[in-house]
């Protein structure tokens, strides 16, 4: 199958690449570079023996997207390529919905154009927001509490009806619970561009003493150790699901919503525990106040992923610690040109 992946040098995007490469799929990858770099088609060339066909493109870019479309016969879009920094979309909220939500209405615009309805958008348990009861089965009330979560859901919203007036769409919202880790072969990882905000990049840069120590966002929760309770994914079980899903939607007419999580909570301090047992690196670490717009508790009802992609995680955390550590110690600096 010939799959255009948006943002396909990205985190995720990258590791789905390999996997749809490694499962014989055709893969074009369109990303604007904005926060990856071009070396990662190599990173995955030399993991697949394979380099993806790629345009340095913008989808807020019609003639790029129109040049695309008519260059090559596309049988279904992954579309990954968004901005997704909570706190820099509460400061910035035009840029993150001119980004996401309108990034997209090109793409659906194109897709209509050349008759192409196949899609996996790649969503975010983030728009259950504050979650009424856990674990999260994706008929819960959607509530983001910030922009990025919000354009999320406008483009779910978005897809749904789109889906609805048109019959022939099939698409799968895919809603990623937290995706860490990287390639076992340390060649393809997340490295995002100054202090990390989530919770695994910074423990790898303590680890790898370009910061002094963890700051621990509150130990007052109703968890048990008092700190954030996340559903950790590794982010090659995120792949797979992927493909999964492209699976499932060939032969599925009409929308659907899945969540992909392992279905298994671990607390901040269990993940310091776990990555100081995969790696042998201690984290230091010191409790502070808790972060504004944290939840305490977050994990996934595997169930509607397991029953219909036949889909299920089967990395556990000490090897998504130690395949991160193992990518963090290969590229210190990052993937750089
Ligand atoms: C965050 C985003 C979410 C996004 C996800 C991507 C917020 C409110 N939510 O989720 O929308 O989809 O990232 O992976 O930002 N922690 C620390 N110290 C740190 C960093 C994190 O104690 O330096 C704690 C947090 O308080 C939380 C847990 O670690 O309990 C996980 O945090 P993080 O990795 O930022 O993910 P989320 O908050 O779940």
């Amino acid at each position: 199958m010939k799959v255009l992946v948006t943002g396909g040098t990205g985190f995720i995007g990258s590791h789905t690449c390999v996997e749809l490469i490694n499962n014989g799929h055709d893969v074009i990858i369109v990303d604007n570079l904005s926060n990856s770099s071009r070396e990662v088609l190599n990173r995955i060339a030399k993991i697949t023996g394979s380099i993806p066909k790629f345009y340095k493109d913008d989808l807020l870019d019609n003639e790029a997207l129109d040049s695309i479309f008519e260059e090559n016969k596309i049988d279904s879009v992954i579309h990954f390529a968004g901005y997704k920094a909570v706190g820099e979309s509460v400061e910035k909220p035009l840029m993150y919905y001119q980004n996401n939500v309108i990034a997209t209405l090109n793409l659906l615009d194109k897709m209509v154009k050349y008759n192409v309805k196949r899609l996996v958008f790649s969503s975010s348990a983030t728009v259950y927001g504050d979650p009424d009861m856990v674990p999260i089965v994706e008929t819960s009330r959607l509530q983001p509490t910030n922009p990025y979560g919000n354009t999320k859901l406008v483009i779910e919203d978005i897809l749904r009806d789109v889906a609805y007036a048109d019959h022939q769409w099939q698409i799968a919202l895919l809603r990623y619970f937290n995706p860490i880790g990287a390639h076992s072969s340390g060649l393809i990882g997340e490295t995002p561009n100054g202090i990390p905000n989530n919770l695994l990049p910074y423990i790898a840069q303590v680890a790898t003493g370009k910061r002094e120590e963890l700051r621990v966002w509150g130990n007052d929760y109703p968890t048990i150790d008092g700190t954030g309770v996340r559903d950790y994914i590794h982010v090659v079980d995120l792949a797979v699901g992927h493909l999964k899903a492209l699976k499932y939607i060939d032969n599925h007419p009409g929308i659907e919503a899945f969540n992909l999580g392992r279905g298994v909570g671990y607390s901040v301090l269990q993940v310091v525990q776990a990555f100081e047992k995969a790696t042998g690196q201690k984290i230091p670490y010191q409790i502070m106040d808790r972060r504004p717009g944290d939840i305490a508790t977050c994990f996934a009802d595997t169930k509607k992923a397991k029953d219909l992609l036949n889909f299920e995680a089967i990395y556990d955390i000490e090897q998504m610690c130690s395949d991160l550590w193992n990518f963090y110690k290969n590229n210190p600096e990052g993937i750089k040109e």
